[in-house]
């Protein structure tokens, strides 16, 4: 039974409660970043996910201590760190391998990392990493699909990224930490992972300002202590639980989120015709009689995420009218638009746009592209009336943690694989 597949019976409303898993945006550069001081540092509230556990393999390789206590929490230590050079096969599938380069730069004025594997969302360059490392003193070269950084010394510098960057923010800030004097940083991505990551630095006795407004401020300093630092709640899979409650003209209640993060999402939703109602740690999200079309435009934070932007094409595909989506982040981030089509979209793609005609889908056998399209097609085969496949999860796993159970708490009749049991179950159930 081919378990990287699930087969979804779609057409009911989901209904009920979602616990929602720490950030792994902001997880994966905390735990770069950990490895700064060299003393015992516990982070916790981590999603059980692949890309975190391929990041901590990876760090592992250096010498550090990365010792997993539960599923969701691990001690860290980086005084065992004997070797700078960052490169394996799971470091080459995934993007956030490269915060190694801040981490080991700022306290080593050394490393080796394999170049990020390209994503299918866009090429991905890291030009703006590298531009911070050199105004900070450092000499980078790529030769062999491999980054090597290294510097005598790093001092203080104003660096003005050309573009907006999550990444770039939050390698330099970490390259920063250690810089002697002041580094200015603008033009920069105020996400709330970057926050976050600003902050768990600042656990650690890192001396950083300004993190989620325009420009960050870092005055070097000597060392970092241990720390104890709980990962903020993840926006972008709260931000896929309401998409979900909307196309299914569902009710369901987001837990354990920031209502501030996801305000951008939450005033889409009520525009396309969606109750919101926002709580402490938690949202609401129940779905209108029918969904209204709209207009959509990616942005950096605290614009419209482009991280969810499939899956409010989903919900849009489903609307009355026609509605528009700009991506104006990533390159190619319609590449899931073909597997809708197979579903009944009616989308055309013109450059960086997309025209969404709503209407209804049917099931239908889809591929995940890429992890947030891949959540995006589990969404559209709940939505859908009859049976779906989508294959390819491990990119859904790679950023979901217990997708497939969060989801069959809500009622969803979705199973794994597509054995003969796997589609009985789901028929029954449907
Ligand atoms: C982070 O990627 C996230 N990944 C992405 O989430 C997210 O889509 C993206 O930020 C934007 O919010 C992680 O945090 C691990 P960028 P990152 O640097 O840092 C261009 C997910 O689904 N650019 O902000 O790689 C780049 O090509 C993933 O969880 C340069 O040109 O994104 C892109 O067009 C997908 N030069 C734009 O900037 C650079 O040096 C934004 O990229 C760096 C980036």
């Amino acid at each position: 039974m081919d378990q990287d597949q699930f087969t979804i019976k779609g057409g009911r409303p989901l209904i009920g409660e979602v616990e929602i898993s720490g950030a792994k945006n902001a997880a994966l550069g905390i735990l770069a970043a950990s490895i700064m001081s060299d003393e015992d540092v516990f982070v916790r509230n981590l999603p059980d996910v692949s890309d975190v556990r391929m990041l901590l393999s990876a760090i592992k390789g250096t010498g550090a201590t990365a010792e997993q206590l539960n599923e969701h929490e691990v001690r860290m230590n980086g005084s065992s760190i004997r070797n700078y050079v960052v490169d394996d096969y799971y470091i080459r599938k995934m993007r956030a391998g490269y915060y190694m380069l801040g981490a080991l730069l700022g306290k080593y004025h050394y490393a080796e990392v394999a170049m990020p594997g390209g994503c299918t969302i866009g090429s991905r360059p890291i030009d703006q990493h590298l531009k911070g490392f050199e105004a900070l003193g450092a000499r980078t070269k790529i030769e062999n699909s491999m980054v090597f950084v290294e510097a005598k010394e790093l001092n203080g510098a104003h660096v003005f990224f050309d573009s907006v960057s999550v990444g770039a923010t939050i390698n330099v800030m970490m390259a920063a930490t250690f810089a002697n004097g002041r580094t200015v940083l603008e033009n920069v991505a105020k996400e709330p992972h970057v926050v976050d990551v600003a902050n768990f630095l600042n656990s650690m006795g890192a001396r950083i300002k300004g993190a989620g407004t325009d420009k960050i401020r870092i005055e070097g300093v000597t060392s970092l202590h241990g720390s104890d630092y709980t990962v903020i709640p993840d926006q972008i899979e709260a931000g896929t639980f309401m998409a979900l409650a909307a196309a299914t003209k569902g009710d369901i209640l987001v837990r354990n989120v920031i209502p501030k993060h996801l305000e951008c999402i939450s005033s889409k939703l009520e525009e396309i015709g969606c109750r919101i109602r926002a709580y402490d740690d938690a949202v609401r999200v129940t779905a209108g009689e029918s969904l209204h079309p709209t207009r959509i435009k990616t942005l950096p934070y605290p614009g419209f995420p482009t991280d969810m932007q499939p899956q409010i094409s989903v919900v849009l595909s489903l609307a009355n009218g026609t509605s528009v989506v700009t991506e104006t982040i990533f390159e190619n981030r319609f590449k899931y638009v073909d597997e809708l089509k197979r579903m009944g979209a009616t989308i055309t793609v013109e450059g960086n746009v997309a025209i969404i005609k709503g209407g209804s889908l049917k099931g239908a056998k889809t591929l995940a592209p890429d992890l947030r399209a891949g959540a995006a097609l589990v969404i559209a085969a709940l939505a859908a009336d009859g049976e779906s496949v989508v294959g390819d999860v491990h990119y859904i796993l790679r950023g979901y943690e217990k997708f497939k159970e969060k989801l069959q708490k809500l009622g969803a009749a979705i199973e794994s694989g597509i054995s003969r049991e796997a589609v009985e179950t789901v028929v029954k159930n449907g």
